[in-house]
Parts: C-alpha cells; sequence; structure tokens
C-alpha cells in the first residue's frame, strides 16, 4: 500500500466507504492469523520510571501518585495465575525503573520459564543491551518499545533523552532483532503535533521494520503531564484526532500492511468505547488482547492515562469478561504461546 493510500483511509470519513477497509483488514487477518485471539496476561510490576514522557502519567515529575515495585513472590504468584487462566505469555510491564536490576529480572525469568509454559514478553523501556542480552539468554521471548512516533522533533518534544544520553529507539529496535526476541513496537495516536503525514510514515515503518507485534492505542491525556498543562497548536487541519474511529483506521492499515503481525486490541482502545472498543479492533484487524493480571490494589496506582479500562474489576472478573467477549464474537481463545505466524501463501 502507498503513501498516498495509506493517506486517503486516514482522511476519509465516509462510513460506507470505511466498511471497505475494515473489510479488508478483518479478511487479511482471518488469512494470515486465523480465528483465535491469543490472550497475553499483562504484569504492570514496577512504576517507578526515570523519565520525563510528556504524555505518561508515571512520569518521574509526577509527585501524586505512590510509587511500587512488586516482590519476586508477587510477580511469580501473578505468572502461576496466568498459567490457570489458560493464558500463553506474560508481558511484564514496568516504567524504567533503574531499581529493576538486571540479574533480579533475569532471575525472574529464569523461574517463570523453568516453572511453567508460558511465553515471557517485557516491555520495561530503554536498557542497555548488555541488558537485553543477559534477558534474552534467561529465557525471554519478546519485547516491546513503542517508538511513539516516527517525527524526530515531535519525538524528542514528547520523550526527553536522559542527560548525555539521546534516545533512539529505533536502534534498540534492531538490537532486539539482533538478539532474537520477537519485537514488538507501535504509536500512540493523536498526539498533539501529529501531523496525517508523520502518521502515515508511521505505519510504512511498520512495514519497514518487519515487526512482529504491533500496538497502537489513542492518546489519552493525563493530569499530570507536561502536554496537558502545555499542549501544542498546529494547523487544526493536519492534526490527528485522538479517537476511536482513528484508532480503528490505524489498526485495519496495520493488519493490511502487516498481515502476519500480533496486534493487539488494546487497553486505551477499550477505554474510549467500554462496551463494544475491544471488540470492534479485533473485528478490524487486532487478534490479541492483553487482560490484566496485576494485583488490584497495585493496578489502580499504573495510571499511565485516567480512567483505564478494567480498573476496578479483578482478575477473574476480566477474564472471564474477556474470554466471554471472545466467544460472542465467533472466535476462539488462542492455545500455546501464539508466536508470530510466518507463513508463505
Ligand atoms: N495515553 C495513551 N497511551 C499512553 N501510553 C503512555 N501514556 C499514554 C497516554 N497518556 C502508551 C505509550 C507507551 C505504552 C506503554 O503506553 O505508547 O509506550
Ligand atoms: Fe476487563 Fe471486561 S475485559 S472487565
Amino acid at each position: 500500500m502507498k503513501n498516498d493510500e495509506i493517506l486517503y483511509w486516514l482522511q476519509n470519513n465516509d462510513e460506507h466507504e470505511l466498511q471497505k477497509l475494515w473489510k479488508s483488514a478483518d479478511d487479511i487477518r482471518s488469512l494470515y492469523v486465523g480465528s483465535q485471539v491469543h490472550l497475553r496476561g499483562l504484569i504492570e510490576f514496577s512504576n517507578h520510571c526515570r523519565r520525563k514522557c510528556a504524555y505518561c502519567g508515571i512520569n518521574t515529575n509526577n509527585n501524586n501518585i505512590s510509587r511500587y515495585r512488586m516482590s519476586e513472590q508477587e510477580i511469580l504468584n501473578c505468572a502461576g495465575d496466568a498459567v490457570d487462566y489458560g493464558y500463553g505469555t506474560v508481558v511484564l510491564q514496568s516504567g524504567e525503573d533503574i531499581g529493576v536490576k538486571t540479574e533480579w529480572l533475569a532471575k525472574i525469568i529464569q523461574k517463570i520459564k523453568s516453572k511453567t509454559p508460558l511465553a515471557v514478553t517485557l516491555s520495561v523501556g530503554e536498557r542497555s543491551f548488555k541488558d537485553l542480552e543477559t534477558w534474552k539468554k534467561s529465557g525471554a521471548d519478546r519485547y516491546l518499545l513503542r517508538f511513539e512516533t516516527s517525527d524526530p522533533v515531535l519525538y524528542q518534544r514528547i520523550h526527553p533523552s536522559l542527560p548525555g544520553q539521546k534516545s533512539n529507539r529505533f536502534i534498540l529496535l534492531e538490537q532486539l532483532k539482533k538478539l532474537d526476541y520477537e519485537v514488538g513496537s507501535g504509536v500512540m495516536i493523536g498526539i498533539p503535533g501529529q501531523t496525517y503525514e508523520t502518521l502515515a510514515k508511521d505505519l510504512s515503518l511498520f512495514k519497514y521494520l518487519n515487526l512482529d507485534m504491533i500496538g497502537v492505542g489513542p492518546y489519552i491525556p493525563h493530569p499530570d503531564t507536561k502536554l496537558v498543562k502545555q499542549p501544542q497548536f498546529i494547523n487544526k487541519k493536519e492534526q490527528v484526532p485522538n479517537t476511536e474511529l482513528m484508532t480503528y483506521k490505524v489498526v485495519a492499515l496495520t493488519r493490511i500492511l502487516c498481515p502476519e503481525a500480533n496486534i493487539p486490541s488494546t487497553t486505551a482502545l477499550a477505554t474510549l468505547n467500554i462496551k463494544q472498543g475491544r471488540e470492534l479492533g479485533l473485528e478490524r484487524g487486532a487478534n490479541v488482547v492483553m487482560p490484566n493480571i496485576t494485583p488490584p490494589q497495585y493496578r489502580k496506582l499504573y495510571e499511565i492515562y485516567p480512567a483505564k479500562a478494567c480498573l476496578q474489576e479483578t482478575t477473574e472478573q476480566c477474564h472471564t469478561c474477556m474470554k466471554n467477549r471472545i466467544l460472542y464474537l465467533g472466535r476462539e481463545t488462542g492455545t500455546g504461546p501464539g508466536n508470530r505466524k510466518h507463513q508463505v501463501l
């Protein structure tokens, strides 16, 4: 799909026309990754973060939240829950927490891998090559690191570098590939300053980077962030809206561009439409959901954006709810780790 066509769809709001986009994405999803919806149990194990991201509620400057880091045993208990619920993967996610020591996390990964059949995905921010290598050797299977936007100026504005260390997530994504991780990335939709041109470029990059997993979700303003206090104003005609509809378009285009990728219907999308967001994502290209299995007392402290879906529910409730939603769509819950399927069609 050429850049012009991507732009055409991003700027098209004709309901009738968009049906074609949804159908095309759903057909490609069905052909390449089938009807299984893979469940990844999300463990938000620490909300400490050294970064000052202008969009994110757990940025280091936010003093309005209390910080936590789960213990090894608490994390292993969550992994046990994931096995009991029949999930194939756990995602260990945290802020960029320097208190997460290389060896500490390595030991947890080893324990999960030796005691369970789970695939382990890490989502712990920008770390050294040595850390990434150690964790791969310990058994980690996958790594998520969204590049957030392909516009370098916008990126620096919303994601300030650490002193003396220019942040370049594309280099890290390359390192992860080299280390043989399954690699996931993605962007937020509708960040102030994001234009249609930029978003079209983001989408082409997904394909160019040959990503195994791609997560996209709407930007949701958080009151304790810089981006809310000092928003960027750009030409209204060029600004991508952070809407539900725009998110579906990006999910659908992602599927068409990257037919084999594992694509989640994200919690951010469910937050915009609690009744149907997750379902519509699954019917417009997505094939993964990520039930939150973080203990409830910590879950509410992992507030990267406000009013996150499923905040009040217990792990058990969320599990049952998601399973039913998948079955109601006429799809099946995935079995096994749910790796990327490489296909020659
Ligand atoms: N709204 C939506 N998504 C957000 N993320 C962080 N803050 C927000 C927000 N305010 C996303 C980022 C990050 C992922 C873990 O969550 O894309 O990579
Ligand atoms: Fe969490 Fe429904 S998916 S409560």
